[in-house]
């Protein structure tokens, strides 16, 4: 759901249009949750499955004019009564998803995606129409050299936030600083964090308390898919997939990546709290 200042793009409507027809005419699923439609949609009877997805139809649209990597995110509930559908089948904690993941629209095509049981890349080959398995298995590194956040940000982070970009860029053990990528693009910058290492950041900040990122569609898909890698993803207060979501357009703060680097902010913030 758009809010003042959030530009909405002529592409953001298309994808959304293409998406919500295929996911009902499927006959696979039951409530649909796009970022593009303020209201949940309930498919018709007749053509009811059993799946709730969530899904950012066009994540990064920011970028499309400039040729920037963009993507689509989406997380998979089961529906627990397909003739009784509410909301309450998709205001439910990540924990709950059984699948996640995304498609990054770049230099090639890629399909990140995982059933719960880790998590596997394809590559669309054009000349077979087919997503290839190039890979298998991804696991994060456990720590990594990159963090990436709109520093543009920094004067309305909060201390453990700040203290950790700090680090980042005068490590105090004498390591060497980490370098500093951001694309603005969730779906690649996650992407570039699942497959190098490091964090990626959206903290809360002043003039946004819960962040700018969405709960259903981006928080808890990419929280999934870095857990299934074994990495993490915290949001200052708790592990992400354990926010119980109370509406569907909810945002929250994220710090997610490499297992060993979101361990740091998360002591950050316990100090924090600590000392509070
Ligand atoms: P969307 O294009 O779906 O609205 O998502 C944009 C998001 C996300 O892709 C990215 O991480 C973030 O906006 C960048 O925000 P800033 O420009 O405020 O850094
Ligand atoms: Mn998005
Ligand atoms: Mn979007």
């Amino acid at each position: 759901m758009r809010e003042q200042g959030e530009e909405q793009k002529k592409l953001d409507v298309l994808s959304n249009e293409v998406f919500v027809k295929a996911l009902v005419s499927s006959g696979r699923t039951c409530v649909l949750v796009s970022e593009e439609n303020e209201a949940a949609i309930f498919v018709d009877a007749p053509l009811r499955g059993k799946y709730c997805v969530c899904f950012d139809p066009l994540d990064g649209s920011s970028n499309i004019d400039c040729g920037v990597s963009i993507g689509t995110i989406f997380g998979i509930y089961m529906i627990k009564d397909k003739d009784n559908a509410t909301l309450e089948d998709v205001l439910q904690p990540g924990t709950n998803m059984i699948a996640a993941g995304y498609c990054m629209y770049g230099s090639s095509c890629t399909l990140v995606l995982s059933t719960g049981n880790g998590v596997n890349g394809f590559t669309l080959d054009p000349s077979l129409g087919e997503f290839i398995l190039t890979h298998p298995n991804i696991k994060i590194p456990n720590k990594g050299k990159i963090y990436s956040v709109n520093e543009g940000n920094a004067r309305n982070w909060d201390a453990p936030t700040a203290k950790y970009v700090e680090r980042c860029k005068f490590p105090q053990d004498g390591s060497s600083p980490k370098s500093l990528r951001y694309i603005g693009s969730m779906v690649a910058d996650v992407h570039r964090t699942l497959l190098y290492g490091g964090i990626f950041l959206y903290p809360a900040d002043k003039k946004s308390p819960n962040g700018k990122l969405r709960v259903l569609y981006e928080v808890f898909p990419m929280s999934f898919l870095m857990e299934q890698a074994g990495g993490q993803s915290f949001t200052g207060k708790q592990r992400a997939l354990e926010i119980v979501p109370y509406e569907i357009h909810q945002r929250s703060p994220i710090f997610l990546g490499s297992y060993d680097d979101v361990e740091e902010i998360k002591s950050l913030y316990a100090s924090e709290s600590s000392t509070a």
